[in-house]
């Protein structure tokens, strides 16, 4: 099942996305310059194409494209808005390739490198569709290739409580009663779920158990490796 994004990421959900994640996700910057380097000492060779899975708006594009020159960037997104401003983003880099669609589109000889996929499982549910995409990604991978994993997750108290750390965090010209409404509302729009679902959701898609390279308020981040044994055409 593919869960309908181009009708969630359009109009002004695509267009002011920057201006949200720079104020709901305080430290969307520093993730975005450390991916280059997490990448590069994970894929010591680096000759593959690099998949960014769920590429919005173009952020991590930018940042690999930027750090590294010599990488083969592939960006894909179901959102005809979002990728139309990854295009202008990315116009100074010719290379980079960008498509719109779902990553079940993507030919299954690709045989990533590395991916990197921020942001998007919290968005999908959790009835089969996190696992539909994962396995769509794994199947694409080379073996022993890292994927790069960002989302707000937790225990139901866990989130709530981190919630509570996230108001802390919001830049000060935030209106109050705005982010009280968006954080309220929130576990109700999120498809958030425990570390440990997470964990076996990569186990059963042929990912190595993810280690998790960050935490912030109700933000994640892990890196998990395609295991070698996963049969597929890479
Ligand atoms: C919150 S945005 C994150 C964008 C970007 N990764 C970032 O960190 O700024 C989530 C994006 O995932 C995309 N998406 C959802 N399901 C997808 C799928 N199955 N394959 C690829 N992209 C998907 C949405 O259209 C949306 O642009």
């Amino acid at each position: 099942m593919q869960f309908d994004y181009p009708k969630i990421f359009k109009s002004h959900r695509a267009t002011g996305y920057d201006d949200f994640v720079r104020a709901y996700i305080p430290f969307y910057e520093h993730i975005m310059a450390l991916l280059p380097k997490l990448i590069a000492q994970a894929i010591p060779e680096g000759n593959r194409p690099i998949l960014v899975a769920g590429c919005g708006t173009g952020n991590e594009l930018l940042a690999l494209a930027t750090a590294h020159p010599e990488w083969q960037l592939e960006g894909i997104d179901p959102s005809p808005e979002m990728i139309t401003q990854a295009r202008h983003k990315l116009t100074a880099y010719s290379r980079v390739r960008l498509a719109n669609g779902y990553v079940s589109d993507l030919p299954l000889g690709a045989c990533y490198g590395a991916v990197t996929l921020l942001f998007v499982l919290h968005f999908i549910p959790d009835d089969g569709a996190k696992l539909s995409l994962l396995r769509d990604v794994a199947k694409r991978m080379l073996p022993g290739a890292p994927l790069v994993l960002l989302d707000i997750f937790g225990r139901p108290a866990e989130l709530s409580a981190n919630l509570e750390v996230l108001k802390l965090m919001m830049p000060p010209a935030a209106d109050p009663a705005v982010v009280a409404e968006r954080l309220r509302t929130l576990p109700n729009r999120i498809k958030y779920i425990p570390e440990r679902r997470l964990a076996t959701l990569l186990e059963d898609a042929g990912f190595s158990a993810p280690q998790r390279f960050f935490q912030a308020a109700i933000y994640g981040g892990w890196i998990a490796y395609r295991k070698v044994s996963l049969r597929t055409s890479c």
